[in-house]
């Protein structure tokens, strides 16, 4: 579906990918945008963007009465981009299990209840057509981890993991309501969350705008850049190839 004239939430927009998603759905011609922040107070960059268009939100993606009042105040959203993720936890057997917890916590749960909070939302945009059309849209950010493991960061590919297994799930669920789901397989991009990590990384408006081309293309896999297009071209080929590459790119820390 094309985003123009569309009305859009972006989660974690404050800073990151979610910065630039305001930013490329804006360029797409979104008629408004709703900015998620935990801190609306750190949306001013954001909103200088347009200010007649883009609208802040408090919005806690893990506590409920934040999403309930995030819907509430925008309830005419048709276009859900599930962008607010952590990466608490490292090495599966080095990290602590709050932190892993935090994760799934996050990037799983609280990305599938936005999804449920904004779904009468989403419904009645899907209402506007009929046959297989789609007349609304999900788009979860995952990872490029969320199909394979990379023990560097293994607590945090495992919540993208099942996200990824969530985003397949509400797909299936969504489409006879019109709604279309999409799962990001982001590679590194050069925000604060992989800060520290020596990697090649993709500036984040050049990846938001990939993605915003490939929702109104109909991608279910979005594969935002070129790292993630050739890990997951390698996937395809054999997935254990790109078990071995990604474990051999890392060093996790040993258990303490
Ligand atoms: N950067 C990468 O290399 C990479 C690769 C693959 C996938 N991703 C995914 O891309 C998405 C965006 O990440 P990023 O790279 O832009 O990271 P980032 O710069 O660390 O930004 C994360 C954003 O998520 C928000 N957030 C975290 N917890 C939240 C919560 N409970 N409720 C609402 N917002 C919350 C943060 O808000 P605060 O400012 O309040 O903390 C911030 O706006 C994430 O889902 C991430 O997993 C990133």
């Amino acid at each position: 579906m094309k985003l123009r004239n569309e009305i859009v939430l972006v989660s974690g927009a404050n800073r990151g990918l979610g910065r630039a998603l305001v930013q490329a759905t804006l360029e797409a011609g979104a008629q408004r945008i709703y900015a998620g922040a935990r801190d609306p107070a750190q949306l001013g960059e954001v909103l200088a963007l347009a200010p007649d268009r883009i609208v802040p939100v408090a919005l806690d993606i893990t506590d409920e009465r934040s999403r309930l009042a995030a819907a509430e105040r925008a309830p005419d959203v048709s276009v859900l981009f599930n962008n607010a993720g952590v990466l608490a936890s490292y090495s599966v057997l080095a990290s602590r299990r709050e932190d892993l917890l935090r994760d799934f916590e996050v990037n799983c749960f609280g990305m599938l209840d936005m999804t449920t909070a904004f779904l009468p939302a989403l419904v009645r945009a899907g209402q506007r057509t009929t046959g297989n059309a789609v007349a609304a849209a999900v788009v979860n950010v995952l990872s490029i981890t969320s199909i394979c493991n990379m023990p560097a960061i293994g607590g945090y590919s495992a919540s993208k993991s099942a996200a990824y297994s969530f985003t397949q799930a509400l797909r299936c669920e969504l489409a006879p309501k019109h709604i279309a789901v999409h799962g990001v397989l982001a590679g590194a991009m050069d925000t604060d969350m992989v800060r520290a990590m020596d990697m090649p990384k993709t500036p984040p408006l050049e990846a938001a705008r990939n993605i915003v081309h490939a929702v109104e293309q109909g991608e279910e896999d979005i594969l935002p850049e070129s790292a993630s297009r050739g890990m997951f071209e390698v996937w395809r080929n054999d997935p254990r190839e790109l078990e071995r590459t990604l474990a051999a790119a890392t060093k996790p820390p040993g258990p303490a």
